[in-house]
């Protein structure tokens, strides 16, 4: 047997407490502006990583890596959805992402040079404990990216970076999956830096995202707006979530957010996809949410939101403010979001999805912070 010490948890009430909320999950919704804040602290100055992030032996890790395996489970697997766009595209490396329950079980192939990123807000899940610990005997470059410093995962990893997310008590994921995306994107940093990322794009990425948390506030002040369109979700029992690009893992968790709290069965689609089968669902009062930043490729998803629209569905957009997108008529409801760079729109573009789905709950009359059949960390199988 292992005996520890005994670490009595300074938390104070405030920060376990619901405060002046109805719920865990809207105060830690409202909690993401100066969560974000925090993930910075002392991590970040005038636009530049500070070399002692990831500590010493990380630049020995990054500099040897080639390719990056990540595995995660539920909401922290789509924020390492969202790092696989950022790795190929700013560091230009190879990245798969995989569920820790698939990947444990069967026999991958890890490329000598692998940096394996665990990413968990608990670091207890069963399955991502077991991925991790299937593949200790074939590299230590292992990272975790976590919520709780003291858990097994960050224990077992031989780097970590810490989420300081606070404690998260509502069951549906939120502030620790946006803190889970800015450390995501201090390891991309990082690891571009190591592969000759330039300093301009290096800082205008953390200058960018330093500015977030200002941008969340103007999307949480639109709670009225985001409240009339859950509304028209009540009664609903299907739905589709579509985005494209880096924001494709964002629709996944939008949909998820919106399954786990209300129980409105949600499939969440690359907008591409759509005509490869999900399109025979769309028919009259069909409801699409969709969301689209400034990317390069918004025509893209404004042809395929025709498509739904033509066939009678209705359609539910989140929008950078910038977009022209009033020529898509009258069935599409268009709420606009700030300007963003679109690489740092999937932690901006998130936070309305999940007030949407609270207050679709909300309206249902289900257990927000305690859904059904859910538990908050998985420990066993
Ligand atoms: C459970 C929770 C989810 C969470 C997932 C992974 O299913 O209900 O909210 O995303 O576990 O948890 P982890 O602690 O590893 O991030």
């Amino acid at each position: 047997m292992v005996e520890r010490e005994v670490h009595v948890s300074d938390l104070s009430a405030d920060a376990t407490g619901k405060g002046e909320y109805a719920h865990y999950m809207l105060k830690e919704i409202y909690e993401q502006p100066s969560c974000l804040i925090d993930v910075f602290e002392g991590r970040v100055h005038d636009g530049k990583l500070l070399d002692t992030v990831f500590g010493q032996d990380a630049v020995e890790v990054f500099e040897k890596v080639k390719f990056v395996q990540i595995i995660a489970c539920g909401t922290s697997y789509h924020a390492g959805l969202v790092a696989k766009y950022w790795i190929e595209d700013l560091v230009g490396m190879p990245c798969r992402v995989e569920v820790a329950s698939e990947y444990r079980y069967r026999n991958p192939v890890l490329l000598p040079d692998t940096l394996v990123i665990t990413i968990s807000q608990s670091g207890e899940t069963a399955d991502t404990l077991a991925a991790l610990r299937s593949i200790q005997d074939r590299t230590d470059a292992t990272l975790s990216i976590c919520n709780v410093p003291e858990s097994s995962l960050v224990r077992e990893s031989r780097l970590s970076l810490m989420t300081r997310a606070g404690p998260e008590i509502g069951v549906a994921s939120t502030k620790a999956f946006t803190s889970q995306l800015l450390a995501l994107l201090m390891m991309v940093v990082a690891l571009g830096k190591s592969r000759g990322m330039e300093q301009q794009r290096a800082s205008d990425l953390l200058r960018g995202a330093i500015a977030l948390p200002s941008l969340i506030e103007k999307v949480l002040a639109n709670k009225t707006a985001i409240e009339a369109w859950a509304d028209n979700f009540k009664d609903l029992t299907n739905t589709i979530f579509l985005g494209r690009g880096v924001l494709f893992p964002i629709a996944l968790e939008g949909g998820l957010k919106l399954k786990e709290i209300s129980y409105i069965h949600a499939d969440a689609y690359p907008a591409g996809e759509l005509k490869h089968g999900p399109i025979a669902l769309i028919e009259s009062g069909m409801p699409v949410v969709a969301i689209a930043c400034k990317d390069g490729y918004e025509d893209k998803i404004k042809s395929n939101l025709q498509e739904v629209l033509t066939r009678g569905g209705d359609v539910y957009l989140f929008a950078d403010e910038r977009l022209q997108v009033s020529d898509l008529g009258d069935r599409c409801q268009v709420m606009t979001l700030p300007a963003v760079m679109a690489e740092l729109a999937p932690a901006l573009y998130v936070v309305p999805l999940q007030l949407f789905s609270y207050y679709v709950a909300l309206l249902k009359g289900t257990d927000v912070d305690q859904p059904r059949n859910l538990a908050k960390s998985v420990t066993v199988e």
